[in-house]
């Protein structure tokens, strides 16, 4: 009861005269309420699914009826209404507008939080009107002005001129071109950094105000002591941040962050707490493309591996194609001074590079993944069904290798990011929704208000005295694979410290194993522009056009067919895509109703890979398509 008078006492600043049972619980973690003291009024109970967008460019100088060429800003061309979908223009504040006012009228009450990974502002691509830094705030502030007028908490916006109560959380981060010059971000805190935490003022923890001024990062808890949101600053990991150099120099602006997201890992995984990751940038690494410095990609693979047991999963932008990565940690050697660009191709070039790669991924022998699912205790799968003939046994032997060259059962070499396509439409415009498995979190209440959540202690005690202290000169911490690599005589200690693995009786984390977190599924959804647009030409829609968002494909769908969006389900999927194509015998139209195997009769068809390329470009027709190999 005591407790309960604490509460009050501490709700009574901020909002005297009002019952308990009316305050949004956002203040307090829920685990601090005594058990059954949850007012009905006070649940905010989980919804299990959470919106992903990114890539917004909104440009005030868009005009319909303009030439493409000319940045969609002069001239006479064939420029939409709501954008210039299929080219580099940026997005008219009609496609933005509207895009809000639909996830208010759909997603509003459905999610419980949003993922916004940065590129906010118009690009840098008309020379006759430079952008201002100005001009960047101020595009920033409109969007953030949008997401706070469809989750400000009700009934409290009117009151003052505080800042606004945020019903959901939601999560931003920097993208290329939310600065000036793009690309360029020096070592905080700098005016960007400052600018921001007021224009993100209602979306970032008070108790990570400092953090963010400093670095650009924070973490947020969207989940109340159960789920973090950790938005990082990949500025400082971009290759083309000529003003940073990576992540191993004790000195630069990459090297700090990493050591802040191995502390905020470490602290997350004593609370017993989940992480998802979020930036702009994603970590592309193949023989087309290389987005991060390479010091900055080993850590971040590596620190991926040693809290495979916290993080959900990871997901970014700025590519603005529809794809995901998976994270090798046998790729990781941490004494490697690589650099080394690799110049961009197309994107189609890149694409395939990715399924070269995955193309020469451990083979699974056929069936093991059904077998996989099919047991629940994952020990030993020789034990589970041994096997009594020769031709048995040597196959049981076949599935050890196999499992053993992905790291076990649940293939925890790997980790795996998602990149969502664009909201500005290069293709057609694009949004994700993802679901995740709320098992067990029934007393659980979502996140609110990310401004006023209560700093906890423990927390910030734990994170000093963490830095303070030297943590591995131990070398049972270093992971085995990199003790291996080094060879017997001479252990070279790593000059930076290596997280430590989960404990040797965790279980597998929700990336790996479906349980509370785990992501589920995702459905992609696209608006057809070229559709509304023949529409508003034969003036169907009126004074005032509006845009739908469809469904684009589902992760579970025929193609995919994805169970879930764990680490061991992306592997099956890159395999497939990376298998050699099959020839086709008849002509056959695939499930969607696509029929772009039709004129593809003799030469090998993947339909898989085919069905990845078309999703990249979010269901537009592309050119040269059919090109594609197999
Ligand atoms: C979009 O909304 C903003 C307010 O948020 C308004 O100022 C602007 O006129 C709207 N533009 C269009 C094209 O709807
Ligand atoms: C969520 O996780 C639980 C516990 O592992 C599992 O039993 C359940 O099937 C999962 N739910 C879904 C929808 O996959
Ligand atoms: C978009 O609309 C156009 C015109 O109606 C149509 O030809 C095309 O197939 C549609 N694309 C998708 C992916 O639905």
């Amino acid at each position: 009861m005591q407790s309960i008078f604490l509460l009050l006492g501490l709700f009574a600043d901020a909002v005297s005269a009002s019952p308990l049972g009316q305050q949004p619980l956002g203040h307090i973690s829920p685990t601090e309420l005594p058990a059954g003291q949850l007012a009905e009024g006070l649940r905010k109970p989980v919804r299990g699914r959470f919106l992903h967008i990114t890539d917004f460019h909104p440009d005030r100088l868009y005009k319909a009826g303009t030439s493409i060429d000319r940045s969609c800003h002069r001239g006479n061309g064939p420029a939409g209404y709501f954008g210039a979908e299929g080219t580099d223009c940026d997005a008219p504040l009609s496609l933005v507008n509207e895009t809000f006012r639909w996830i208010e009228e759909n997603l509003k009450d459905e999610i419980d939080f949003v993922i916004w990974t940065g590129d906010s502002a118009r690009h840098d691509n008309d020379e006759k009107i430079p952008r201002t830094a100005n001009e960047i705030m101020e595009l920033n502030t409109l969007l953030s002005q949008k997401w706070i007028s469809i989750f400000v908490e009700e009934g409290v916006r009117e009151t003052s001129n505080a800042v606004p109560r945020m019903s959901i959380p939601v999560i931003p981060t920097f993208g290329n071109n939310d600065i000036m010059p793009h690309n360029i971000f020096n070592e905080g805190p700098n005016k960007w950094t400052k600018r921001f935490a007021e224009i993100w003022n209602p979306f970032i923890p008070e108790d990570q105000r400092h953090t963010f001024v400093e670095g650009g990062w924070f973490t947020a808890e969207v989940v109340p002591g159960r789920l973090a949101v950790i938005s990082l600053n990949t500025m400082y990991f971009f290759d083309s941040n000529s003003a940073v150099d990576g992540c191993n120099a004790k000195s630069e602006p990459g090297y700090e962050h990493m050591e802040w997201l191995r502390v905020q890992l470490k602290i997350l995984r004593s609370r017993n707490m989940k992480a998802i990751l979020m930036g702009h940038v994603p970590p592309a690494r193949s023989s087309e493309k290389k987005n991060w410095d390479e010091t900055c990609w080993q850590k971040y693979t590596l620190w991926m591996h040693q809290y495979r047991d916290v993080v959900v999963g990871s997901l970014y932008g700025h590519m603005n194609i529809d794809h995901f990565m998976l994270q090798d940690n046998n790729k990781v050697d941490i004494d490697s001074k690589a650099h080394g660009k690799v110049s961009i191709n197309s994107k189609a070039d890149y694409l395939e590079s990715l399924r070269n790669q995955w193309s020469s991924l451990p083979s699974p022998p056929s069936g093991i993944f059904d077998e996989l699912d099919s047991v629940s205790d994952l020990g030993d799968l020789s034990e589970v069904e041994p096997a009594k003939d020769k031709r048995g046994k040597k196959k049981d032997k076949k599935k050890q290798k196999f499992l053993e060259k992905i790291g076990g059962p649940w293939a925890e070499r790997y980790s795996v990011s998602l990149v969502s396509p664009s909201l500005v439409p290069n293709f057609f415009p694009s949004l994700r929704v993802i679901d995740y498995n709320i098992t067990g979190l029934d007393d659980v209440a979502r996140g609110a208000d990310a401004s006023t959540h209560a700093a906890d202690d423990t927390t910030s005690g734990l994170d000093h005295a963490e830095i303070d202290t030297p943590e591995t000169g131990d070398d049972s911490l270093t992971p085995p694979e990199i003790q291996k690599k080094k060879g017997k005589g001479k252990k070279k200690k790593p000059k930076f410290k290596v997280p430590e693995p989960p404990s040797s009786t965790a279980p597998p984390g929700p990336a790996y194993s479906n349980q509370a977190f785990t992501w589920l599924g995702y459905t992609q959804y696209f608006s057809n522009l070229t559709k509304l647009h023949e529409q508003l030409a034969t003036s169907e829609q009126g004074d005032n056009p509006r845009i739908d968002y469809e469904i684009e494909y589902t992760t579970n769908d025929d193609v995919y067919q994805m169970k879930d969006l764990t680490v061991r389900s992306f592997f099956q999927l890159a395999a497939r895509i990376g298998e050699e194509g099959v020839e086709e015998k008849q002509t056959e139209v695939n499930s969607q109703g696509a029929d772009w195997s039709l004129s593809k009769k003799k030469k090998p068809v993947n339909n898989v890979w085919r069905a990845f390329v078309r999703r990249a470009f979010v269901g537009f027709p592309v050119d040269d398509l059919d090109d594609l190999d197999g």
